[in-house]
């Protein structure tokens, strides 16, 4: 090997160390160049090679590579262990704060759970609603006194096709029509998300909340078929000791409609002075019936062919339960300090 030939290998080895220095783990590194079969440890064997009178030049301008190598892969281990002399190792390390679901997302995620596993596919619904989903095609007409249950808010300048103010939907029910327009029967559907009404907030009201609605339609769908998907939905959220009763209710949009109540899942009913419950044993937690025949004929349907059964359900009540959470705006509030306990 000549002089030049041995210097343009050095030259060469600089270059490659320069490209990938900054790319490889510096164990990797120190293995490529200074390894026993590592590039420079190869070539700096072959100075015997060389013509004796060229081989100190050529030595020395190896070894500066070398030393500059050596530095390189060293650097860090040398500044890490000089950080580690000087701190404390063992002191407990700060505390990590882990991030967390909300418990309405968490109660809502259970509620979805319970329903998918009984064939029901999720839909949604616009917030800002036409008086037409939210009213008109759930039975309730212009003027009709059920609507005062429901008062909303009215969004100025935005006007639907009859003319009339768009609204913030005050239940999850338009869901129903819009996706009974949309599909064919049969369906099973729930459809979570948030409504508006025009209410003070206080411990159980506010002027947005969350509901879930669940409807399913089919051939000679009955009430027997919604209490047993209703019994199977409560057992699987708060056990298989809880009860349910129906109460007869009235609801624009259901016929025959029913208030849900569910056994106190604090006290059971054995207890008196059960402040969740009142000492009366039950908890009202949901409407629901059978949908009106008109509803289906707003959709399309005909109600001698198709009938079907539908609930609808406030997720903050059940988050209330679940969590032992006694104030509404708990769950508003966002105080980490008060979320951390519960959930
Ligand atoms: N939409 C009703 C409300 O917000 C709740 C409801 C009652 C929904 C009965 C239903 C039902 O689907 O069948 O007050």
């Amino acid at each position: 090997m000549t002089k030049e030939e041995w210097l343009s290998k050095l030259f060469q080895i600089e270059h490659y160390f320069d490209t990938i220095k900054n790319s490889y783990p510096k164990s990797d590194i120190r293995d490529i160049f200074l390894g026993k079969k590592g590039e420079l440890t190869l070539l700096l064997k072959k100075i015997s090679e060389i013509p004796v009178e060229h081989r100190k030049e050529v030595g020395l301008k190896g070894n500066e590579l070398k030393k500059m190598i050596e530095e390189f892969v060293t650097e860090d281990y040398e500044n890490v262990s000089e950080v580690l002399n000087e701190i404390d190792i063992t002191l407990p390390s700060k505390k990590i704060n882990f991030s967390f679901r909300h418990p309405i997302t968490i109660t809502l995620s259970k509620i979805i759970e319970s329903f998918k596993k009984l064939g029901f596919s999720l839909e949604w619904g616009p917030l800002v609603e036409e008086d037409f989903y939210n009213f008109k095609a759930l039975n309730f007409p212009d003027h009709h006194p059920a609507r005062d249950m429901q008062d909303t808010f009215y969004i100025d300048g935005l006007f639907d096709s009859e003319g009339k103010n768009l609204i913030l939907r005050t239940h999850t029910s338009p869901v129903q029509i819009r996706t009974m327009l949309k599909y064919k029967p049969p369906l099973r559907v729930i459809s979570p998300g948030r409504v508006f009404r025009s209410e003070a907030v206080d411990a159980t009201h506010s002027f947005v909340f969350n509901q879930i609605e669940g409807f399913y339609v089919d051939s000679k769908v009955n009430m027997c078929d919604l209490k047993w998907a209703l019994e199977n939905f409560i057992k699987d959220l708060f056990g298989n000791s809880a009860k349910i009763k129906f109460m007869p209710s009235y609801f624009p949009f259901v016929e025959p409609g029913a208030q849900v109540e569910v056994s106190c899942v604090f006290c059971s009913g054995r207890n008196i002075n059960c402040k969740v419950c009142k000492g009366v044993g039950w908890l009202e937690m949901l409407g629901a019936g059978i949908i009106h025949p008109n509803v289906l004929k707003n959709c399309g349907y005909d109600p001698y062919q198709w009938s079907g059964f539908a609930f609808g359900a406030g997720i903050e009540r059940f988050t209330m339960l679940l969590f032992g959470i006694d104030d509404l705006r708990t769950l508003y509030e966002n105080d980490l300090r008060i979320l951390r306990q519960v959930v």
